[in-house]
């Protein structure tokens, strides 16, 4: 520990080629992988670190912020930051850097993906071939859902749910959204209409979620909003899980009052392998793979870096999830 380059806390590897000479500036000290957050060969060193590089599944508290009177940065390799106490990083004037935008068609991809198979039954399809029961072409077998002239409901327009409104419109879908904000352009990129909540959970064919977690979200998807779904309904989540019950989404799956669940995230994460989620065939899990390509992976990797050697130099972060701080 006797180096003077700038200490660097990595809760996870990242690989070579990634990385490359990004961080050979400073001195980094490296996380268990299998663990998540500042974990024991971490948190010992935070009273020297200057920057923090973490994932979205690491919890930074506000009192690890007060571990390290030195830090300078928390850059995450993701776009939503629900993960850190952005509050308190705001209050000490410490920046939060993330990785928007590069991941935005990725996971609209991801979404469109989960919805199509959800809505034609692609793994169930795929596993009664696999297992010989697949007898003769049954005219009343594997049927789904229709997504040409159907109501896509997105909840949350930002850049993910608009990516989702474009390709889903150019399946026939029509888009309703709901948002805190007024998007009259959006709105017309998308010939889409804006909605109360209750209104498009009423009238959804498909409610994909895609706001970010906040107290407002939090649980937003609860077993009154899934009483007013339509019994017909495929809910998607690709953004955070604890944005839905996950009970309530149990119940409602189980006992028929929507039809069909799509998520890329679940709350807790990772669902544990016995959930009884798992054993429902109406429901599809993914394992929160919406940023995973190579290419896009890589990218947000180095967005990370430059977040990083910025906060640690004292300039702006290129993407800040805290920009309060510089005014
Ligand atoms: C993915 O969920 C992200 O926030 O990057």
């Amino acid at each position: 520990m006797t180096n003077n380059k700038p200490l660097v806390l990595m809760t996870h590897e990242l690989p070579e080629d990634w990385v490359g000479e990004l961080l050979d500036d400073y001195q980094v000290i490296t996380g268990f992988n299998e663990k998540r957050g500042l974990d024991s060969r971490l948190i010992k060193h935070l009273d020297k670190a200057e920057g923090i590089l973490c994932l979205l599944d690491d919890p930074i508290p506000a009192e690890a912020l007060e571990r390290a009177p030195d830090l300078k940065v928390i850059s995450s390799m993701a776009v939503g930051v629900d993960n850190i106490d952005v509050a308190a990083c705001t209050r000490l004037s410490i920046p939060v850097g993330h990785t928007p935008g590069v991941l935005t068609e990725g996971t609209a991809d991801l979404t469109v993906a989960l919805l199509l198979a959800v809505c034609r039954r692609l793994p169930t399809a795929s596993e009664d071939a696999r297992q010989g029961r697949w007898k003769n072409w049954d005219p009343t077998g594997w049927l789904g859902m229709d997504l040409n002239n159907s109501t896509v409901g997105i909840v949350g327009l930002g850049k993910i749910g608009t990516a989702v409104g474009e390709r889903l419109a150019s399946f026939g879908a029509r888009i309703i959204f709901n948002n805190r904000s007024p998007q009259p352009e959006k709105e017309k990129k998308l010939n889409a209409t804006q909605v109360e909540l209750d209104e498009l959970l009423r009238t959804s064919d498909f409610i994909c979620l895609h706001a970010p977690l906040t107290e407002e979200t939090a649980n937003l998807i609860n077993e009154q909003a899934f009483q007013k779904m339509k019994s017909s309904a495929i809910l998607i989540n690709a953004a955070r899980g604890a944005i839905v019950d996950t009970q309530a989404l149990t119940r409602a799956l189980k006992e028929g009052w929507i039809w069909a669940a799509g998520l890329d995230v679940t709350d807790p994460e990772p669902l544990p392998p016995n959930h009884p989620l798992y054993k429902l065939d109406n429901c599809l899990i993914t394992p929160h793979i919406g940023s995973a390509t190579f290419q896009i992976r890589q990218i947000m990797a180095n967005i990370a870096i430059e977040n990083l050697s910025a906060g640690i130099k004292g300039i702006r972060l290129p993407y800040c999830a805290n920009p309060e701080i510089y005014t």
